[in-house]
């Protein structure tokens, strides 16, 4: 008999799926010892942007590309943010607006689908502007930052983290890996990486001053490691949410990923900006 699931089963059972595959954060993780926990390495990514944002009780904060909402219900409730999530899955709002209210967080933490390309916010309507891991999704980069710069208060800040570019990739190397890229596609969705110098660049033309640019390249490194003793740890479970071909591509992912993160290819990013104060 074939099994079938109704949607939000299925978007259940792959959430739990990445859950079991990434850790309690689904994002990379910044490990001071490559044997560290994933979980703390992970944990460790959130509070370096945290400290970035310098976030304090009462402030309003957007969490751009916010996933399920699993960073804005942790900053709401520890760090006493209200948060404002937008994402372009109208999944995503849906079970984040269920997880919040389950956590008892609704009034807190909202979530709203908006392209943050086109965000549609009044300007100067948040103290702090979040973005983890999303940026690589939106074609548009340039947009991105704009407005979010745009709905930035004066004195406010922004904290962003992503995978980044190091090299430009010829043609020719593109050609030869299009299995390799296709892989990482099919896995993590239509990404474009772009060089952490580019982002420093717009997020200062847009009018903020960058106070931090670091490069966590290496100490992101052993994330892919970590990947893959989940996988294998967890093979039944994941195999049955996403099939063989799914565990075995995301097996195949994180090698790519470390082999790109060791050939100087790809890396990791975070940055730390403010808008002047209104004089
Ligand atoms: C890799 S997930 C990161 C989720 C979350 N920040 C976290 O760390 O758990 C990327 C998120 O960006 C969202 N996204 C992609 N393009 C977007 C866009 N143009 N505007 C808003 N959200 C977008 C996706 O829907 C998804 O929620």
């Amino acid at each position: 008999m074939t099994e079938s699931y109704e949607p939000a089963d299925h978007y259940d059972r792959v959430t739990h799926a990445w859950g079991l595959l990434l850790g309690a954060e689904l994002h990379y993780g910044v490990f001071e010892s490559p044997d560290e926990e994933l979980d703390v390495a992970t944990h460790r990514l959130t509070e370096r942007m945290a400290a970035g944002g310098q976030l304090e009780p009462g402030l309003r904060l957007l969490d751009v590309g916010c996933g399920i909402g699993a960073q804005s219900r942790f900053l709401a409730s520890t760090y006493d943010v209200e948060t404002v999530g937008i994402t372009t899955s109208p999944v995503g709002v849906e079970t984040a607006r269920e997880l919040t209210e389950a956590a008892g967080l609704t009034g807190r933490s909202s979530f709203e689908l908006r392209d943050a390309t086109a965000n549609g916010f009044p300007d100067e309507s948040f103290d702090r502007v979040w973005i983890l891991e999303s940026s690589h999704l939106m074609r548009d980069r340039q947009a991105l930052v704009s407005e979010a710069t745009r709905v930035l208060k004066p004195g406010g800040r922004l904290v962003w983290c992503d995978i980044v570019r190091h090299r430009t990739i010829p043609f020719l190397e593109v050609r030869e890996r299009r299995e390799e890229f296709a892989t990482l596609r099919e896995a993590f969705g239509d990404a474009r990486m772009e060089p952490l110098a580019d982002y420093v660049q717009w997020f200062e033309s847009a009018g903020l001053t960058v106070e931090q640019a670091d490069d966590l390249t290496a100490a992101t490194l052993p994330t892919f490691e970590a990947w893959r003793a989940n996988a294998d740890q967890h093979r039944d479970a994941v195999v049955d949410a996403l099939g063989e071909h799914g565990h075995a591509a995301f097996v195949r992912s994180a090698d790519i990923l470390e082999s790109l993160w060791r050939d100087g290819t790809f890396g990791y990013g975070l940055i730390a900006a403010s808008k002047p104060a209104a004089s």
